[in-house]
């Protein structure tokens, strides 16, 4: 035997030990009695390699056992997970108090320049808003967003809150805040306000009591009654 055989012998040992395979060709020796249908079932040791990971798994575990729970006594799982959310929320608070244009809804301007609305109107299909609101914006599962009748507000912050956080629990219109961003909820709210009192095939009846724009004959008629 020169020394490359024995090597190899040496590597076909060290495998076969991981393994601890039944030698092909003798099965006979290690068939268990049952006959499920006639299918039949070899009493095969568990392979070493995979049982040394176990082992190694619950060694692990009682380190960590004892490093987790007897080591750090103000441990518990709820305590890091409430910590972590904290200094999550804390983070967020902190890049909104350095990016306020971001989050302040008070300098918020509807646009109403065409390359903006045009924005806005591909948005509106896009992002799937025409598929509850229709293209002509008449309504179907959504309200009609063409008349003067809103739910939540018509003017173009009501608007923007609206894209931004979802309408009313339950009703389907979800929160657009982490999906589209907030140029683009200013360019859709554009585009819904550039929409009203155009005339879509099938309009939904108005729903919502808040009248935004308000006409301004009425309001001239309500002064003048008072
Ligand atoms: C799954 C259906 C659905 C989709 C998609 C959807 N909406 Fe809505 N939307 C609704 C429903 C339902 C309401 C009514 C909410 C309520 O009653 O509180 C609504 C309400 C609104 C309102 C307020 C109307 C009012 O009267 O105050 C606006 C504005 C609006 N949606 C814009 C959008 C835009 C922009 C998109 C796309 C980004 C969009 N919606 C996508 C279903 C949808």
């Amino acid at each position: 035997m020169n020394k490359n055989s024995e090597n190899i012998s040496g590597w076909k040992r060290f495998m076969k030990s991981l393994t601890k395979a039944h030698e092909l060709g003798t099965e006979e020796d290690i068939m268990l009695d049952h006959d499920y249908d006639g299918i039949k079932e070899l009493d095969n040791v568990l392979p070493p390699w995979w049982l040394y990971g176990f082992y190694i798994t619950i060694i692990i575990s009682i380190f960590y056992y004892f490093q987790v729970f007897y080591n750090s006594e103000e441990y518990s799982q709820a305590e890091e997970y409430a910590a972590e959310v904290a200094q999550g929320k804390a983070e967020v608070e902190a890049y909104k108090a350095a990016n306020p244009e971001l989050f302040n809804t008070d300098n918020i301007v509807a646009f109403n320049d065409e390359e903006n609305l045009a924005k806005g109107k591909e948005l509106f299909t896009t992002k799937t808003c025409f598929a509850c609101h229709l293209n002509d914006l008449g309504g179907s599962i959504g309200p009609n967003l063409t008349d003067n009748s809103w739910i939540l507000g018509g003017d173009v912050k009501a608007l923007f809150n609206t894209i931004t956080n979802g309408g009313r629990p339950g009703k389907g219109m979800i929160a657009w805040e982490s999906t589209i961003t907030r140029e683009e909820r200013i360019q859709l709210a554009s585009y819904i306000i550039s929409m009203q009192g155009t005339s879509p095939a099938n309009p939904k009846t108005a729903e919502g009591d808040i009248i935004f724009p308000v006409e301004e004959v009425e309001v001239v008629e309500e002064v003048i009654e008072e």
